[in-house]
């Protein structure tokens, strides 16, 4: 068996490589690379994708988080409550809105953050909660929004993870006030380099998200305050729009390929099986085991070709960026033990069954 990597993105380049480069070729004549209208006819796609009114694309998911932040008024000083289970621009994005981010642990069995922990951290400077939509299923989004609708807090989605996800039916992007998104090119939906979206149904807060990300200018050279240079490009668009005509189509393979996974390896009991909530439907941006000695069992995959992960071996608090905060070990214990468990095994829309049994084979002997 050759090797299997964690994500395959030739696989998905193979199919969509005849239409992006046509795209790319008319983009290429009218030099429309900043604004053309490629820009314009996927963010319509794609908030009607995610049934939302409005999507503003920006540079990458990082500053989709941080102007979404900004749109909601976040100053300096104003506290944003997020999973200390999360990839790190999750809080990044609140520090660099001028926020603080305050942790809340995560719930044993989903590694999705703890609903019951929220309220205890809302106060009087709580500006925003940040659910993460880890892995590609949605947090449990009616507790939060009964906190937000008794405090007058806001709920902006980290959906980085989810495109296409539903909870209940509604698609993640939908679920709360704001959503941001990054199709990084190993995302569900993603670009051929850094790119983003915030997703939103309010109309003020997508102006405000477009205003901040043109250098705060409504119109040429008129400048209305300080902004950003943070906008999708027009190459991006055409990659985008080609692949999110697919991407339903990809998010039911990633289903069949994680339910493979759970016939493959529900009879390991070393093994502890991703749990989806009920109500949701994932989009597997990641597949998620748990596993003793997942250093070694990593190593193990590795040296058979595997490309398995971690997601994420450090939690927030206890990497270096964030020791201002004044967390020390102990503080988040569930997202502190399942730090050294996570192993994120390769999913892909075109995994095959005879990856996935090699991938099965070889994690069943290195965790017995
Ligand atoms: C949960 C989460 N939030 C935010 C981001 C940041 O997105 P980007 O890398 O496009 O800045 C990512 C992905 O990288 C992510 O996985």
């Amino acid at each position: 068996m050759t090797s299997v990597p964690l994500v395959d993105l030739a696989a998905q380049q193979d199919q969509v490589a005849e239409e992006v480069a046509l795209g790319w070729a008319e983009v290429l004549k009218a030099t429309a690379f900043v604004g053309g209208p490629q820009v314009s006819v996927f963010e319509k796609e794609f908030a009607a994708y995610s049934g939302v009114r409005n999507c503003v694309g920006v540079a990458n998911g990082t500053d989709a988080l941080e102007l979404a932040l900004r749109a909601l008024g976040v100053r300096p000083g104003d506290e944003c409550v997020l999973p200390a289970n999360t990839f790190i621009a999750t809080a990044e994005a609140v520090v660099r809105a001028g926020g603080v981010p305050v942790l809340v642990d995560c719930v044993e069995d989903t590694a999705l953050i703890d609903v019951d922990k929220i309220m205890e951290k809302v106060g009087p400077r709580t500006k925003a909660i940040i659910p993460v939509h880890l892995y590609g299923q949605t947090a449990q989004m009616e507790e939060i929004v009964r906190i937000s609708n008794a405090t007058g807090v806001s709920v902006l989605e980290d959906a980085a993870q989810a495109q296409g996800a539903r909870r209940n039916g509604v698609t993640a992007g939908g679920l709360g006030d704001v959503a941001a998104t990054s199709f990084y090119p190993g995302k569900n939906l993603g670009a051929y380099g850094d790119a983003g979206a915030v997703l939103t149904g309010d109309d003020t807060i997508a102006a405000k998200v477009r205003l901040l990300g043109a250098h705060g200018s409504p119109r040429k050279y008129e400048h209305t305050e300080i902004g950003f240079n943070s906008r999708l490009d027009t190459l991006q668009a055409v990659v985008l729009s080609a692949k999110l005509r697919r991407l339903e189509a990809w998010n039911t393979a990633r289903r069949a390929a994680a339910a493979r996974y759970g016939e493959l390896l529900g009879d390991l009991s070393e093994v502890r099986l991703p749990v989806v909530l009920e109500g949701n439907e994932p989009v597997w941006h990641l597949y998620v085991v748990r596993v003793p000695e997942r250093d070694r069992v990593l190593s193990e995959l590795h040296a058979a070709g595997i490309g398995a992960g971690i997601h994420y071996p450090t939690p927030v608090h206890l990497t270096g960026a964030f020791t201002s905060l004044g967390h020390g070990p102990g503080d988040f214990p569930v997202t502190e033990r399942i730090a050294g468990e996570l192993l994120s095994l390769p999913l892909f829309p075109e995994i095959t069954e005879a990856q996935q049994s090699f991938v099965a084979e070889t994690l069943a002997k290195a965790v017995r």
